[in-house]
């Protein structure tokens, strides 16, 4: 039927068509531009529409003397629709040239988008490359809450990338939504003398023209680009294995060696704790990056290897390495369900809390209920302020309800559906979204539809409802 359709078109017309469907080469392929965002409720411009980048290849040079970066990053992506241009999420730095497959394309900067015009349209499901070559001197972002992300420096030439929400765009260019995950491979070229860590493992780590020294990371395993990091100082590095062959790498200022020791040790035991409770371990390598006191004021889930500020706590490093499972191997897919992140790694905490010695998850949660800071010194915060799966705004996705009413929301599954039930869920949730993005209508969907029972209670008072939800 198709086909006499198209048999009584025009000849003109057929030969467009013919172009068109078959994709061949030639001035006749037509693309559209792509977005110049992705839409989030809270991060509208982030990201960008019409491919998914499949992998990173960064490669970076730093001066920490100067902060003077030089970076060449080469995205390959697959189109989604035909495009005339598309859009790359970049902050600051100049722009030296652009390539899409290996010839030289025109580009413009507007705010924080880089729109890149191919020689050639690109076909829908055309895989290609683009090379970006920057350079400049990355700068620290400051977030809606007010805090900083993005090129972090301190103090004697160290320096760090932290992309949550939207940071990574302050140090390369790149399709900074969580929605888009891809491979990575980030080298990092320092003068000697200093480490350059970043996620996944040390491929190698080479001398270069005699005073420089350049590390070669790959994530081989999905990563969201605000789990994307680098961090260069002058470390004490510590290699391991867990009983199970996760390899452990932790590299920590200097200043912070001693008062760090105790919480990193358990990372191994963590590593395997969090196997048996959640599902086997998402990536290859786990660890650590510990930063001087007071360089970014908080702790950030980079893939493998969390970024902390000052030596950490034994609960931050469990929180950190919980959102391994929760955040960076199932991520959100908008910044509107940061729940799934926060609210489990900090239930986590009261998991391990209570299989090691501490205090119940039940009476933590009474503890929250009744605002008994003597039990959890969190439990007098105001975390009933919003309902954790819509903050009011871009500048709340961090606060109190997202992480404490996050957590009670998954304590009061456990309640309604009980331990054997609650624990097939969330190993049911990590493996069955392993890698990939879930939003919050996903997860009660898949609790109800795992557990057998109905949630809808728990989802329009605790997750959903306004005001202070009582005792159950
Ligand atoms: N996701 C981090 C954690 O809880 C905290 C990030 C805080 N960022 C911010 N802009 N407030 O582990
Ligand atoms: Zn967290």
């Amino acid at each position: 039927m198709e086909h006499r359709t198209l048999t009584r078109l025009a000849a003109p017309a057929l030969a467009v068509l013919v172009a068109l469907s078959s994709g061949c080469t030639g001035a006749t392929v037509q693309g559209r531009p792509g977005a110049s965002g992705l839409r989030d409720p809270y991060f509208p411009r982030a990201g960008n529409g019409g491919y998914q980048a499949d992998h990173y290849a960064l490669d970076l040079e730093y001066d920490p003397a100067g902060g003077e970066l030089h970076g060449t990053a080469v995205i390959t992506a697959r189109a989604e629709q035909g495009l005339s241009s598309f859009n790359l999420d970049l902050s600051g730095l100049k722009v030296e040239g652009v390539e899409v497959q290996g010839a030289g394309a025109r580009f413009n900067r507007t705010g924080n988008e880089l729109t890149v015009r191919p020689a050639k349209d690109l076909r829908k499901g055309e895989v290609f490359r683009t090379r970006v070559d920057y350079s400049g001197r990355p700068k620290a972002l400051v977030d809606p809450d007010g805090s900083k992300e993005g090129w972090i420096t301190a103090g004697g030439g160290d320096a760090v990338a932290v992309g949550e929400p939207v940071g990574s765009m302050g140090w390369f260019p790149g399709n900074h939504h969580p929605s888009d995950k891809a491979a990575y491979d980030i080298t990092v070229t320092v003068p000697r003398g200093y480490e350059a860590v970043s996620n996944g493992e040390l491929r190698s780590r080479r001398d270069v023209g005699g005073d420089r020294t350049a590390f070669a990371w790959r994530s081989a395993e999905p990563m969201a680009s605000y789990l994307a990091t680098v961090a260069v100082g002058k470390f004490e590095v510590t290699t391991g294995k867990t009983p199970s062959g996760v390899s452990v790498y932790q590299a920590v200022a200097s200043s912070e060696k001693e008062a760090a020791r105790g919480a990193l040790a358990r990372v191994p035991e963590m590593v395997e704790w969090g196997s048996t409770v959640f599902g086997p371990y998402p990536f290859g390598t786990a660890g650590s990056i510990v930063m001087p006191a007071g360089t970014l004021g908080y702790a950030l889930e980079t893939q493998t290897k969390p970024v902390y500020s000052g030596a950490p706590d034994e609960e931050l490093v469990l929180h950190e390495l919980a959102h391994q499972w929760f955040g960076d191997s199932v991520s959100p897919k908008s910044w509107k369900d940061m729940w799934l992140n926060e609210g489990f790694a900090t239930y986590a905490e009261w998991l391990w809390a209570e299989s090691h010695g501490g205090v119940s998850a039940q009476r933590r949660f009474e503890a929250f209920l009744a605002g008994d800071t003597s039990v959890d010194a969190q439990a007098g915060n105001d975390w009933a302020a919003f309902p954790p799966a819509s903050p009011p705004g871009a500048g709340h996705i961090s606060d109190d309800p997202v992480y404490y009413r996050g957590a009670m929301v998954l304590h009061r599954i456990r309640q309604e559906v009980g331990d054997a039930k609650f624990f097939d869920l969330l190993r049911g949730w990590a493996g069955d979204h392993r890698y990939g993005n879930a939003s919050t209508a996903d997860f009660t969907a898949y609790a109800e539809r795992r557990t057998g029972v109905d949630l809808k209670r728990v989802w329009d008072v605790w997750l959903y409802g306004e005001g202070r939800p009582k005792a159950p």
